[in-house]
């Protein structure tokens, strides 16, 4: 028995930090996946194998433990958690991970292993899910997994497309697309998301006032943004992503590196560019309607970048 199943990675196009404050967001899945094969391991042993990531691993999924045959995997303990979870028989399987989406730049890698590793588990053993079930339980595992985590990454993988957080938290999908290009930039420096919400509230706490308004100001600017998506209009769109730069910015989290991928790509023909994610490294989202490759070039002579698509397809299984 083989079970397969696929989830991609994500991209905040509105709205981060502001939604810890009940703001709206924006998110959208990208075109780079976690794909994860489930089979039978007839040694009696269960491993987690990933080429694309060099590693190999002997798990004991009743313990929550592994030894390691090669490489160094962080994305294992979601792996672990999962297993120990929902494969009840805790029968010896092999567990296979490609990906290609960057590991800890804020693209969702970890939401996307997870979903996927969920989708394809209960595929395995026969377990009856939905969409909402996945979403739900996905998230539970990020959150026992990092301690805190929001229900967006996993929403985002698990149904595709482009998604509204709203400020009740109600999470819904637009009908629309956005047919331009995508590309991300991203340093090999993920910033630490949990300390980064920790030093935006600490500047809050300082300037309650000033920041107060900011982030409603980024909760308008999403609201703006939501129109702007539906009424298909791009250039509206592009000027909201660097309006909410500008105020990501003042809530100290940019960096010289994102500053610089920022600039390189507006000076080269995004018509929106800022930060995606929490800050402090990671990455920067620029909308290009035409000539992605130009961007993406200026952006790989300092940096690393790729060009993504959104994409409707969210969890898959089979
Ligand atoms: O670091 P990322 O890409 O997972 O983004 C975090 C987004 C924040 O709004 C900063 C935090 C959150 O939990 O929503």
């Amino acid at each position: 028995m083989e079970s397969v199943a696929s989830a991609p990675g994500k991209t905040i196009l509105f709205g981060e930090h502001a939604v810890v404050y009940n703001q709206p967001a924006i998110a959208a899945a990208v075109d780079k996946r976690a794909i994860v094969t489930i089979k039978d391991n007839p040694k009696g042993v269960t491993t987690f194998r990933s080429d694309d990531l060099g590693f190999e691993a002997e798990l004991d999924t009743r313990k929550k433990t592994y030894k390691l045959i090669k490489g160094k995997p962080g994305i294992i303990r979601y792996v672990l958690e999962i297993l120990n979870k929902w494969h009840d028989e805790h029968t010896p399987i092999d567990v296979k991970l490609s990906l290609n989406i960057p590991i800890g730049s804020g693209l969702g890698s970890s939401a996307a292993v997870t979903v996927a590793t969920l989708a394809a588990l209960y595929n395995y053993t026969g377990f009856p899910f939905n969409k909402r079930v996945l979403a739900n339980e996905a998230h539970k595992i990020e959150q026992s997994v990092q301690g805190m985590a929001s229900p967006l990454d996993t929403a985002v993988s698990t149904f595709g497309g482009l998604v509204y957080l709203s400020r009740e938290k109600e999470i819904s999908k637009f009908n629309t697309d956005i047919k331009s290009n995508f590309v991300i930039g991203y340093t090999n420096k993920k910033g630490n998301t949990g300390q980064i919400v920790k030093s935006v509230k600490f500047l809050k706490n300082k300037h309650p006032r000033i920041l107060d308004s900011i982030i409603k100001t980024i909760g308008k600017a999403t609201d703006e943004a939501k129109d702007a998506l539906m009424t298909d209009n791009n250039s509206k769109l592009g000027e909201l992503m660097n309006i909410n730069q500008g105020l990501l910015d003042s809530l100290g989290i940019n960096t010289y590196e994102l500053s610089r991928m920022i600039y390189t790509a507006r000076g080269n023909g995004a018509i929106g560019a800022k930060i995606t994610g929490a800050g402090g490294g990671g990455s920067i989202l620029a909308l290009v309607p035409k000539n992605a490759e130009k961007v993406f070039n200026a952006l790989k002579v300092e940096d690393n970048a790729l060009i993504a698509k959104i994409t409707q397809k969210g969890a898959l299984a089979k």
